[in-house]
């Protein structure tokens, strides 16, 4: 399929998926949701935490669009962790969506804020439900979210199916490139969340210099520069013109010269929470 990763199970996902963090339930997420999809979009990213996954299911069943054409994401939040609670929290999403099956299921963080306890049989035991679920169909793939690799090694270690997917803030001012190694290294796809560093990196002059090379704007530049290193990149935008816009990166390569410059800017300017509750 065209401008789409392939996961280690061999489902394709598609290459940009539209953003709805933050955006409130009702009709701002039912209508940008249907705006993203009418721009061309045929990737949504939500999770239970967003409380938006009821009018982002209205939106993709209104669509018109065939189920089977559009990839949904949903996520596990920190208090659902554990065999049990990860069970009902998926049973749960399946509800609210209401579009069948959800196409990839993630755990949103390695250790939930505040926890003290053993962080890796947590994970494990949550794991436990998501290959549960994935066997029976409910979910078409699964996998994590913001974890480092030393979060991944004992999921690896005892899983029986691996996680396909690990989705990280990742922007040219945050490359996060230990990590991305060592996932794609061993066949996990990574995903980007906050991938215009919610807006910081516009303001990059390199990034703005490579921008007026290509005569394409400072947000396509950074999703390009991702996609270009096999990264799904899931911008965020309320603006229809932006939406649209940000989707226009499969026209165009970054040459090597250009890539090396975007890879040596300085890489410390994380913008949320640390998997490991550190400190900002
Ligand atoms: P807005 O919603 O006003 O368009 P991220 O995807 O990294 O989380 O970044 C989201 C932020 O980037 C939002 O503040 C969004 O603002 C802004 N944004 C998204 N696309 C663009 C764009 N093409 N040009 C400028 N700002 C953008």
């Amino acid at each position: 399929m065209k401008n789409s990763f392939k996961l280690a199970n061999g489902t394709q996902i598609p290459a940009i998926g539209f953003g709805t963090y933050k955006i409130p339930d009702g009709e701002d997420a039912y209508n940008s949701v249907k705006e993203a999809l009418a721009c061309g979009y045929r990737h949504i990213d939500t999770a239970s935490l967003y409380g938006n996954e009821e009018s982002v299911g209205r939106a993709i069943r209104d669509s018109g669009i065939a189920r089977e054409d559009i990839w949904v994401t949903s996520k596990v939040w920190d208090d659902d962790q554990g065999y049990e609670k990860a069970k009902a929290s998926i049973e749960n999403s399946l509800k609210r969506l209401d579009i069948g099956y959800i196409d990839l299921m993630l755990i949103h963080w390695p250790i939930p804020e505040g926890f003290e306890g053993d962080w890796a049989e947590l994970n494990l035991s949550t794991w436990r439900a998501f290959e549960e679920a994935y066997k029976e169909g409910k979910l078409r793939a699964i996998g994590v979210s913001n974890f480092m690799p030393k979060h991944l090694k004992p999921l690896l270690a005892k899983c029986e199916i691996a996680p396909m997917v690990n989705q990280m803030e990742i922007h040219p001012t945050y490359p996060q490139k230990e990590t991305v190694d060592f996932c794609q290294n061993r066949g996990i796809v990574m995903e980007a969340w906050a991938p215009l560093g919610r807006a910081q990196d516009l303001e990059d002059p390199t990034i703005n210099a490579v921008a007026a090379i290509y005569n394409k704007t400072p947000a396509q530049i950074c999703l390009r520069w991702a996609y270009q290193h096999g990264i799904v990149t899931l911008p965020k935008s309320t603006h229809v013109e932006r939406i649209r816009d940000n989707r226009k990166i499969f026209d165009f390569e970054i040459h090597k010269n250009e890539m090396e410059l975007l890879d040596s800017l300085p890489d410390d300017k994380r913008i949320s929470r640390h998997p490991d509750n550190l400190p900002r």
